[in-house]
């Protein structure tokens, strides 16, 4: 069982900033900064509470110091405290009469403490505070009978974070005292099992369950609950009582990283908004619900208790109809999950849906006219599935007139429906990138008799303003293809040959973002793109920087992977003040031209990306870390014929030499016998 002890550690690690400010306005003790009624003694290495602060104070927050143990006369002198905060402390215990005379606290916070070690004494202490509403325990190494132990008889609180502690099985009595409970945080435990054990808590709203082993919800009850976060558990099923008539008050449900099987089986009458499935396996299984093709398929599941025997639950589960009520749905994330279509009438039911995330899933149609997609949609994102069709009449899309992003990418698509992206009438965003759609000539869309067709028509859509067309198998781009466009944002990236002649010179004035990664573009004139600050002109073979960068106010700009050898200096001077963020990996500079490289490095507002890989080569065309390419020996002679002096020089270095062995070899005696001298013949002391 995965056990979650990091955090604490990490926490603790974090130093606390700028509150050490040696006490100007109250002098008694230094490590705490007074504001008001409020007193900052955070991280002041201290092992006791301070003393000699004022006894109106109302609030004192002692995190992040060394103090082990509350005494019964630690807060004596405070009578009138509401708060009192000692995170990140190594408290083991509260001795049963720290509260005596403080029994206005309200809001305690312990968390990250050893509280596991002196739970027994601190929890006498917690249970003579009448008034405590806020209660953190997160991360104090709690198993389910020390926390169960902790809580007895606190009646008034309202807040709970039992986060990070070491809880596996939750019952009735483990938070039966809390009648006035409305949030509680169990994340990161080790649950397995909460077997009834919020019946006592009425007014519970907002429970965290995340990141615990939880293998089902069933019987899911708690209609007062507005926000249930049980993400990042191993559910399969999530069932809700069936026959329950109250309307539920749940607004968020998230039940993503889990791995549910189906959609979850709602309440029947609920407020839900946002609903988080992504990362399960769901599917539907309508297909499955006729009785001809399998008529001994089983209908229902029962789950058992671990412990007891509680009742069955059954679900139907062929039957898509019964999954509750959706009506107010809002949000849907079924982002990386296992669905080929949606069930019949599945998106109708859906009047008010804004957002539809359906990002990696297994869609191979998309029918926007027989599934009626809401007017309210906003975003639908459907990249990354298999669609090679969509249908859609213009009456339906007219009426999608809320939607704004559309992500088509990473599918199978061929065709479009004509005039699919000039019916919508408030996109912004669409991205088709990776699917093999062309664009079309100015002439061919209006002629055209077919409903759909393989090339996509932008002309004139006011509101379009980004535009993704990477990896698109685009050869080249009609003159006329964005006329009337106004784009911020045009990714042409990953379209290999493709010719872009004067089509975009008409975003000159707007476009920011341009993608031309990949293309094999060469001498392209960007100098009428004055807004541009992000060029993306990676992987074009190219072997000069396009002089006309230089008058651009770039921030961001992708060299990788071209044949750059070097950057003239005047180019890099240029350039080094404008961009925040520069890749030039990838290129065969030149070990021996890299000033251009001290002029990146040594301007502190720039982010070279993959620095330390930047790779030079030398005259023998070995390949350094540019970084550390001081250290090599440079003939300041230009390129290629460096070769031919070197071959010139080694003659006369040669002879040299000779002559010089020569010269030596003559003198020999002499040398070695000055030298012998030298060495040995010096005076001795003695
Ligand atoms: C806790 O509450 C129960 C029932 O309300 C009461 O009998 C018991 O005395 C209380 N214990 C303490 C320590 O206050
Ligand atoms: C509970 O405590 C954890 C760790 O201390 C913290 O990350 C989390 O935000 C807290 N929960 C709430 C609801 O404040
Ligand atoms: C649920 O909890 C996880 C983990 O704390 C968090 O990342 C996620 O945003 C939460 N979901 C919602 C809807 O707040
Ligand atoms: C719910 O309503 C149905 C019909 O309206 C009724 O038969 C059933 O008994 C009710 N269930 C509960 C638990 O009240
Ligand atoms: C399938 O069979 C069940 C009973 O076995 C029946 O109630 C149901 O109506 C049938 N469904 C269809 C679609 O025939
Ligand atoms: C369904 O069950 C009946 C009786 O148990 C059996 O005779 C029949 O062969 C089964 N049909 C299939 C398709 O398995
Ligand atoms: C639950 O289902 C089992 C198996 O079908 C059955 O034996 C048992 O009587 C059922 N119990 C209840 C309470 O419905
Ligand atoms: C369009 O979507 C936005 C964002 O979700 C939403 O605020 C707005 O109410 C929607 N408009 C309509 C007509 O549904
Ligand atoms: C579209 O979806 C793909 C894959 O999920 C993602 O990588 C891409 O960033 C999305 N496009 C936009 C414009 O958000
Ligand atoms: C630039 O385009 C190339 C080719 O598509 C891509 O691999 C690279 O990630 C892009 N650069 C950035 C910074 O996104």
């Amino acid at each position: 069982m995965p056990v979650h002890r990091l955090t604490p550690i990490l926490l603790c690690l974090l130093p606390m900033l700028g509150i050490l400010t040696p006490g100007s306005s109250h002098p008694q003790h230094s490590r705490c900064q007074l504001i008001q009624r409020t007193a900052l003694c955070n991280n002041g290495k201290l092992s006791f509470v301070p003393a000699g602060l004022p006894d109106s104070l109302e609030e004192l927050q002692l995190n992040y110091n060394h103090i082990q143990t509350l005494q019964n006369s630690s807060l004596l002198r405070y009578p009138a405290l509401t708060t009192l905060s000692l995170a990140c402390n190594s408290l083991e215990k509260l001795e049963p009469n720290t509260f005596q005379d403080s029994k206005l606290i309200e809001s305690l916070n312990l968390a990250n403490n050893n509280l596991h070690i002196g739970y027994q004494e601190t929890s006498l202490a917690l249970r003579t505070l009448p008034r405590l509403r806020a209660l953190d325990l997160s991360e104090n190494e709690l198993t389910d009978e020390m926390a169960a132990t902790l809580l007895q008889n606190l009646t008034s609180l309202e807040y709970l974070n039992l986060s990070g502690n070491f809880l596996m099985r939750l019952d009735e009595m483990s938070f039966r005292d809390l009648h006035q409970l409305k949030e509680l945080d169990l994340q990161r435990n080790s649950m397995y099992e909460i077997d009834g054990a919020f019946d006592s808590n009425p007014k519970l709203q907002r429970l965290n369950l995340a990141f615990n082993s939880l293998l089902c919800l069933i019987d899911f009850h708690m209609a007062q609950l507005v926000v249930l976060n049980a993400s990042h558990n191993y559910i399969e099923w999530f069932i809700s009582r069936p026959d329950l008539n109250d309307t539920f008050q749940l607004e968020t449900l998230d039940l993503s990283h889990n791995k549910l099987l189906f959609f979850p089986f709602l309440p029947n009458d609920n407020h839900l908004r946002n609903l988080y499935l992504s990362h399960n396996s769901i599917r539907f299984y309508e297909h499955l619900a006729d009785n001809n093709t399998y008529p001994n398929l089983t209908t229902t599941v029962e789950f058992y208790n671990m412990k007891k025997y509680t009742g069955n639950v059954t679900a139907q589960l062929w039957d898509d109809s019964l999954h509750g009520d959706i009506s107010s749905l809002e949000i849907l994330d079924l982002r990386g999950n296992q669905v080929e279509y949606f069930p019949q009438g599945f998106i109708q039911k859906m009047p008010v849906l804004s957002r539809l995330q359906m990002c990696t899933n297994c869609l191979e149609t998309l029918d926007l006219t027989s599934e009626q997609f809401p007017g309210s949609l906003y975003e639908l994102d459907i990249s990354n599935n298999r669609l090679n069709q969509i249908v859609a009449d213009r009456g339906t899309l007219i009426t999608l007139g809320n939607l704004t992003y559309l992500n088509l990418s990473l599918n199978a698509l061929e065709e479009l429906p004509l005039g699919f992206f000039s019916s919508l009438s408030s996109l912004r965003s669409a991205d088709l990138s990776y699917n093999i759609i062309d664009i079309c000539p100015a002439e061919e869309a209006e002629t055209s008799t077919d409903t759909s067709s393989g090339c996509a028509d932008w002309t004139n859509i006011v509101s379009l303003t980004q535009l993704y067309l990477k990896g698109c198998n685009l050869q080249r781009i009609p003159s006329s293809a964005f006329a009337g466009l106004s784009l911020t944002h045009l990714e042409l990236s990953d379209n290999p040959g493709l010719i872009v002649d004067e089509s975009i010179q008409s975003l000159s004035r707007t476009l920011q973002h341009l993608g031309l990664g990949n293309t094999h573009i060469q001498d392209f004139d960007f100098s009428h793109f004055q807004n541009l600050k992000y060029l993306n002109i990676s992987q074009n073979s190219l072997a000069h920087l396009p002089p006309s960068l230089l008058k651009l106010e770039l921030k961001v700009l992708d060299l990788r992977d071209n044949r750059l050898s070097t950057i003239p200096s005047g180019h890099a001077n240029a350039l080094a003040p404008k961009l925040h963020t520069v890749f030039l990996t990838g290129n065969p500079f030149n070990c021996c031209q890299t000033e251009w490289f001290r002029t990146f490095e040594s301007t502190k507002t720039i982010n070279i990306v993959g620095q330390s890989d930047i790779e030079c080569e030398d005259l023998i065309q070995t390949t350094h870390r540019i970084e550390h390419s001081q250290s090599f020996l440079c003939l300041e002679m230009g390129g290629e014929s460096v070769l031919w002096y070197i071959l010139l020089f080694l003659p006369i270095c040669l002879s040299f030499v000779g002559i010089s062995v020569i010269v030596l070899l003559t003198f020999k005696p002499s040398i070695i016998q000055k030298s012998i001298k030298k060495k040995c013949l010096k005076p001795t002391s003695y």
